[in-house]
């Protein structure tokens, strides 16, 4: 309906300038216009749009919001255009106008949406935006090596991975960008370590695997804090990396590629596409920000370490706190790695990204990180007019009793563990379920199924909340047939493709489609907001407006072939309503498509 509701916000800023001329006059001399606020209504018995710009303009037009709402509906009676779109309108309340689309209008829009691929999503018109082809930055994932990836990982994945496609569908160019945690202090423990107790992990691939290596840095983190002597011996490794030393450099690699490869074995279940670049790649631009920070006077030696003091953050005692950018050791933060990338990203010359935007997708916990960093780069002029950069933050992962997300025994729960048993316990509900229904099927169905819906469940049970609340991890809620739910949906989805499939070739031709049912007419509103509800998500970075979407679609969809037929109906009726379950089909296909979520043909 997005491209119906500019027409008629056009028409309606018309009449208004037809209605009051002197005021439309002087508006556009201070360089605005008089504007109707046109909204979606805010319930069906308004119609399908509310204009509610007559209470506004009361004061400057001197008359009741009444009289402006009258003036305006006299306008509109005139326009012929604006009545092949709309119903006589209605004035209720004090002043507002309720819109109802005339049911050819409403035709017309769902056939549209039907004939086009992409149902009614318009390409954004890059020549129009401000960013133009610049490439969007989607910092996301980003896990740490040497360490499991967790549950917080996760969430980054999975909601940075569908607002990447939503950008992307709309036609943004779109760099998936996996800030992995490969660089800093931690390595020069973790070598000094393994020199001890394993070296050959230092000096062959694969000679441990990830499950030691995790243990093997607790291990150095465990020394690290205890013993001063390892303390040195990790600095002076750090700085042997930092350095080039060609045998810290190999030790190093060998790390990293151990811990790339588990990464990689997640991304691949979950379906997700990312471009490594981590924190190491920004290791020789680390001193320009610093020397650059230092020309610009912005930075302040507290204690030998080299910090900004930060204007937009301060301390339970009202101070304004530090950001360090060089600790007294001569070693550079993460943050100092943040400004250098940001830098990086922003810039097209002599290197860079060029890009026009930067998201970030991280918990919640590192907002003041962000907040600190941002505020930094703005004061340095680093973030080039008309470029945005936003963090977009995400609660904790907790286990049903609002604790943080453990295993029985205490410990942090690996992706993998987690993963596996989302997709075991949707094989034993698959198993009850073909057992009730009497159905024998292939172990290589139960296997496509299970693993499909157990990945959808994980990934759907995050996008459906919304991101910035705290989310209860429950496999029973997730794996749930009923409620808003993956296992519901693609269920759904299979069965309504089933009830198009079944009902053939329409007999009609699609140019001709009509209809009479209240609930049809639910039907096709509720398909023609898919284009307003991706806008949206693409505007408010919110995948779970999409979610809810998908939901009530099926929802007016059970209700509408509740009461009406369809397969049995008599044509045109027959072929009218197939139209709509094979649109309602690819819409959840799609909604899905753009969330991350794999879907099923039969389950
Ligand atoms: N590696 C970090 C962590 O595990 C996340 C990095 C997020 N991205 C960034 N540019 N700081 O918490």
């Amino acid at each position: 309906m997005l491209r119906l509701s500019n027409i008629l916000n056009i028409q309606l800023k018309k009449a208004l300038e037809r209605a009051f001329p002197n005021a439309a006059n002087a508006a556009r001399v201070s360089g605005s216009t008089l504007d109707p606020v046109l909204v979606p209504a805010s319930k069906p018995e308004f119609g399908d749009f509310q204009v509610n710009g007559a209470l506004n303009l009361a004061k400057a037009l001197k008359q009741s919001p009444r009289d402006i709402a009258l003036a305006i509906v006299a306008q509109l009676h005139e326009d012929e255009e604006f009545l092949n779109l709309c119903k006589s309108p209605e004035i209720a309340g004090p002043g507002f106008i309720n819109l109802t689309l005339t049911t050819q209008c409403l035709i017309r829009e769902i056939n549209n949406q039907m004939n086009d691929h992409r149902l009614g999503v318009p390409l954004i018109d890059l020549s129009k935006t401000s960013g133009g082809s610049a490439p969007i930055v989607i910092d996301f994932s980003s896990p740490n090596i040497a360490k499991e990836m967790h549950v917080g990982h996760l969430r980054s994945t999975i909601i940075g991975d569908s607002l990447a496609r939503v950008l992307e569908f709309r036609g943004h160019s779109v760099l998936r960008l996996n800030h992995v945690g490969d660089w800093g202090t931690q390595f020069g423990m973790l070598i000094s370590h393994l020199k001890l107790v394993a070296p050959e992990a230092l000096t062959t691939a694969d000679a441990i695997d990830l499950g030691d290596l995790v243990n093997f840095y607790r291990q150095a983190k465990q020394r690290f804090d205890e013993d001063e002597l390892f303390q040195d011996e990790s600095r002076e490794e750090v700085i042997k990396l930092q350095n080039g030393d060609l045998q810290a450099l190999k030790a190093w690699k060998l790390l990293c590629d151990q811990s790339r490869q588990e990464f990689q074995k997640i991304y691949d279940r979950l379906d997700i596409r990312l471009n490594e670049r981590g924190e190491s790649f920004y290791n020789p631009y680390l001193k320009n920000v610093l020397n650059d920070l230092d020309d610009l006077g912005l930075l302040v030696t507290d204690e030998g370490a080299k910090c900004v003091f930060l204007e937009s953050i301060t301390g339970k005692d009202g101070k304004s706190l530090p950001m360090i950018i060089q600790k007294q050791d001569g070693g550079f933060n993460y943050a100092t790695t943040d400004l250098a990338a940001i830098r990086y990203r922003l810039n097209s010359y002599p290197d860079g990204d060029g890009a026009q935007r930067l998201i970030y997708v991280t918990d919640a916990g590192q907002s003041n990180h962000f907040a600190g960093v941002f505020e930094i780069a703005e004061r340095a002029k680093w973030i080039p007019n008309g470029c945005h950069i936003e963090h977009v933050p995400f609660g904790l992962v907790q286990g049903e009793d609002g604790k943080k997300l453990k295993t029985r025994s205490g410990e942090t729960v690996r992706l993998r563990d987690l993963l596996d048993e989302a997709i075991d316990r949707a094989e034993s509900d698959l198993r009850i379920r073909l057992k009730k229904e009497g159905r024998d099927e292939s172990q290589a169905f139960i296997k496509h199924v299970s693993t499909t819906v157990g990945i959808a469940a994980v990934k759907y049970a995050d996008l459906s909340q919304n991101r910035i609340t705290n989310y209860q991890f429950s496999f029973n809620k997730m794996l749930a047939l009923q409620g808003n739910t993956a296992p519901y949906l693609l269920y759904a989805l299979v069965r309504i493709a089933g009830i198009a499939r079944k009902g053939g070739n329409l007999g009609i031709n699609i140019d001709t489609l009509e209809f009479n049912q209240p609930q049809e007419w639910c039907l096709i509103r509720e398909l023609l907001k898919f284009d307003e509800v991706i806008i949206k998500v693409e505007e408010e970075l919110l995948p779970n407006r999409l979610c809810s979407y998908l939901f009530d679609l099926s929802q007016v969809f059970n209700r509408f072939y509740d009461k009406v037929p369809v397969l049995k109906a008599n044509e045109p009726n027959r072929s009218c309503r197939l139209a709509l379950c094979r649109t309602t089909a690819n819409t959840l296909k799609l909604g899905m498509t753009l969330l991350g979520i794999p879907t099923l043909e039969r389950m």
